[in-house]
C-alpha cells in the first residue's frame, strides 16, 4: 500500500497548521522500545527536525552520547541548532554531542563495531522538506523536479524524468510506485517532456492515468513516489544501514525503526525476521506498532508509520576494544 500521507496525496494532512506536523511520529513508542540507558552510547540515523533525537538527548546524562546523521544539510543545520538550545537548558551537564552530514549508508565508517546502545531510524521524508516547494518533492506546490535529500548529490528528478527511456521509467514506477499503470505513465511522461516542475509532472500524469475508483489518494502520489526513492536510493540506504546495525550495537542494544509505506517496512521486517533465525536478533514487536487513534488525529502523517524495533542477541562482535570511543575516525 502506498502511503495515503504522501505529499502527492491531494488531502488532508499537507494543508494543515506545520506546528502540527512537526510532531515526532510514535515518540513514546519509540522511547519505550529504545530504552535509553543514562550514560549509553545512542544514534539517530535519521534527525530530520530532531524530535527523536531531542527526547533522547535528554535522557542520556552528561556521560552519554548521542551521534546523528542526516544528508540534508538544511536538516542536519536545524536538529543541531535545536539540540544546542536543549543543551543550554540542561545546567548539570549535557551528553556529548556528534552531528554528521552524511547517508546513514555511511555509519560503519563513523561508528566502532560493537559500541552502541541503541540506534532508531525514522525513514523517509521531512516535513521541512516536503513544505519546500523549491525541494520539488510535493505536488502541493508549484516547484522545480528536484527530490534530492541531498542537494550537493546525484541526479535530480527532473534529470530522471526527462532522461531515463520509457521503459526505464515504467520499471522504476512499477518498483518503486507499486503504480499497476506503469506503462501508461511512463508513455504519458515521454510524450510530455521536457517536464521541469512538479505540477506540470501531477498534470501528465493525472491526464493518463484517472483517479483508481475508491482511493482516496492523487493519481501522481505513486510515481512521485517512485521518483523520490529511486532519486534517494532509499531502499538500498536502508538495507545497508539494516545490515550494519548489529555490528555496530552492543549485546543487548536496541534497533527501532519507523516506515511509512510497505516497501520499506518488507525490507524491514524481511532483515530483522532473518536475523531472528540466525541467532542475531531478538525481535520485540511480533506486529509493527502503529498509531493510535488521538496520535493520528494530532498528526495524520502517522497514519501509515510502523514501527519495529529488535535487540541484538550474543556475545558482541568480539572485535570490540575495551572502552573504545564509539566513533571510529
Ligand atoms: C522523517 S524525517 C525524520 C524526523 C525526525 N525523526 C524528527 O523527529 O524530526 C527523515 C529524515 O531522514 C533523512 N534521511 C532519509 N534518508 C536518509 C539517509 N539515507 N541518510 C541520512 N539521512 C536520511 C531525511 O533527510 C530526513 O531529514
Amino acid at each position: 500500500m502506498t502511503d495515503p500521507g504522501f505529499p502527492g496525496a491531494g488531502f488532508g494532512p499537507w494543508d494543515e497548521d506545520p506546528q502540527v506536523r512537526h510532531v515526532p511520529v510514535l515518540l513514546k513508542e519509540a522511547m519505550d522500545f529504545l530504552r535509553v540507558r543514562p550514560g549509553g552510547t545512542y544514534v539517530d540515523c535519521t534527525l530530520g527536525m530532531g524530535g527523536h533525537a531531542e527526547a533522547i538527548f535528554r535522557q542520556l546524562g552528561p556521560s552519554g552520547q548521542l551521534l546523528g546523521f542526516d544528508r540534508d544539510p538544511e536538516a542536519l543545520a536545524l536538529a543541531k541548532e535545536r539540540l544546542e538550545r536543549t543543551r543550554e537548558r540542561m545546567p548539570a551537564g549535557a551528553p556529548r554531542l556528534e552531528l554528521i552530514g552524511e547517508a546513514f549508508s555511511a555509519i560503519s565508517r563513523h561508528i566502532a563495531p560493537g559500541s552502541v546502545d541503541g540506534m532508531l531510524a525514522d525513514f523517509g521524508v521531512s516535513s521541512l522538506q516536503l513544505d519546500e516547494a523549491r525541494r520539488g518533492f510535493s505536488f502541493q506546490a508549484e516547484g522545480p523536479l528536484d527530490m534530492r535529500m541531498d542537494p550537493r548529490s546525484g541526479p535530480t528528478a527532473e534529470q530522471v524524468v526527462n532522461e531515463a527511456s520509457e521503459r526505464e521509467l515504467a520499471d522504476l514506477i512499477y518498483e518503486f510506485g507499486e503504480e499497476r499503470r506503469s506503462r501508461t505513465v511512463a508513455r504519458a511522461i515521454v510524450r510530455g517532456r521536457p517536464i521541469t516542475t512538479t505540477r506540470q509532472l501531477a498534470r501528465i500524469v493525472a491526464s493518463a492515468v484517472p483517479p483508481m475508483k475508491n482511493s482516496p489518494i492523487h493519481p501522481a502520489t505513486r510515481t512521485f513516489q517512485a521518483l523520490r526513492i529511486y532519486v534517494n536510493r532509499e531502499l538500498d540506504e536502508i538495507r545497508v544501514l539494516l545490515e550494519a546495525a548489529p555490528r555496530l550495537l552492543k549485546p543487548s542494544g536496541r534497533l527501532v525503526v519507523i516506515s511509512f509505506h510497505s516497501l520499506e517496512d518488507r525490507i524491514a521486517k524481511d532483515s530483522l525476521r532473518n536475523g531472528a533465525k540466525q541467532g542475531i536478533w531478538t525481535v520485540l514487536t511480533k506486529k509493527p506498532v502503529t498509531a493510535g487513534e488521538e496520535e493520528i488525529e494530532r498528526n495524520p502523517r502517522s497514519r501509515s508509520a510502523k514501527l519495529r524495533a529488535a535487540e541484538r542477541q550474543g556475545q558482541g562482535t568480539g572485535d570490540r576494544e575495551q572502552g573504545a570511543n564509539s566513533l571510529s575516525r
